[in-house]
């Protein structure tokens, strides 16, 4: 199969493939930046950056700030794409928008809850807005209220599907019925729900997939059911350029298909993770107790909270690994090198054109 480049608003890329924004500090400027260089899109994670300390004084301005170092970062390394993720749940979300935009991003993905007023936020129409979804239930609503109130639609969607890391946007029934909610299921029902949108604005509304892609054959199977491009997580984690510590790449490389397990979030929603030493305590005490100083999301409640999902990732994130959470897709298990960002695309390229 030749490789089609995806075209998101103006932009276009001529490697179907956007690296996931992965909280919290999985994504950040080098990973993002690598993956530009290549001709695909790398997007920075917004979630939980700058100094812990400082953040309990100004919480907001530590955030953002961070933020933008991190865009500033990436882009003295590359001219490619970038693109920033958001989390619906972030109580600064909107400020985080808004500083990204500031910064030149053209692409915001926003997950985890619905982007109700995004366009009022982002009204430049050059930055292109791309919100995840599970489901044609939500998509439909997010079509249906842009349409109405902004006279807009999403210049792309990311499809997730049950198989993606981290948050997930599936009930527990459900993610027991992979069979009834794989991408190969939900991507039609979103290629139909889209339809007379597209038709109404007279342009595609590219639909990415993402969530156990593993292959550049799950790529080009994805490409020939309708979509667009793919997103993918996972993978990106065990490259030499994503900055977690060596223990969380350990992690990966160690894991068994049996050590990747479905955990409940503070956030509210399930998330994937690998079974370790910190769920293992999990298991045993009702609560970890923490100390919440900055209330960085809306949807957790500190009071009954069994743990700072914060602190937990963080704790990956520098090496804690008996006290951290470590998020991964369905596919972790499948890994078993450190890999390069450029070999890694090179493979998944030469993957699509055998396929
Ligand atoms: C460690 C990790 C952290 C993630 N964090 C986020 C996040 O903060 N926001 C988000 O929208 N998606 C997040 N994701 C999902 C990825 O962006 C991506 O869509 C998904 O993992 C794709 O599936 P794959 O990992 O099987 O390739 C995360 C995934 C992983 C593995």
């Amino acid at each position: 199969m030749n490789i089609p480049a995806i075209q998101i608003g103006s932009i276009t890329a001529s490697v179907p493939i956007i690296q996931g924004g992965m909280g919290v500090r999985v994504s950040l400027s080098s990973l993002a930046a690598a993956v530009a260089e290549e001709g695909a899109i790398g997007t920075i994670s917004s979630i939980g950056l700058g100094d812990k300390e400082a953040s309990t004084t100004d919480y907001e301005k530590v955030s953002r700030e961070a933020l933008e170092s991190e865009i500033r970062k990436a882009r003295s390394m590359t001219d490619g794409h970038l693109a920033v993720n958001f989390m619906g749940v972030l109580s600064n979300v909107d400020d985080l928008i808004s500083a990204s935009v500031r910064e030149g991003i053209k692409i915001i993905i926003y997950g985890a809850g619905i982007p109700a007023k995004l366009p009022s936020l982002v009204t430049d129409e050059s930055v292109n807005l791309v919100p995840i979804v599970s489901s044609d239930r939500v998509t439909e609503l997010i079509l249906r209220s842009w349409d109405k109130r902004y006279e807009r639609i999403p210049d792309a969607l990311v499809l997730e599907g049950p198989l993606a890391g981290g948050h997930l946007g599936f009930s527990e029934e459900q993610l027991n019925d992979l069979e009834n909610y794989s991408l190969d299921v939900l991507l039609p029902t979103i290629l139909e729900c889209i339809k007379p949108y597209e038709d109404k604005y007279g342009r595609k509304i590219p639909v990415i997939v993402g969530g156990g892609i593993y292959t550049g054959a799950d790529i080009a199977h994805m490409l020939k059911a309708g979509a667009s491009g793919v997103q993918i997580g996972t993978r990106f984690v065990c490259t030499e350029e994503c900055g977690v510590s060596d223990g969380f790449k350990q992690a990966y490389l160690d894991a068994k298909e049996e050590d990747i397990v479905i955990i409940k979030s503070p956030v509210g929603l399930p998330g994937r993770a690998i079974y370790n030493e910190f769920l293992k305590k999990l298991e045993r005490v009702d609560k970890i107790r923490f100390k919440c100083p900055y209330r960085c999301l809306t949807a957790c409640k500190v009071s009954t909270a069994r743990y700072c999902i914060a602190d937990a990732l963080v704790n990956s994130y520098f090496g804690d690994m008996d006290n951290g959470l470590i998020f991964c897709g369905q596919n972790a298990y499948r890994i078993n090198e450190i890999t390069t960002v450029k070999e890694l695309i090179a493979e998944l390229l030469d993957g699509i054109r055998e396929a």
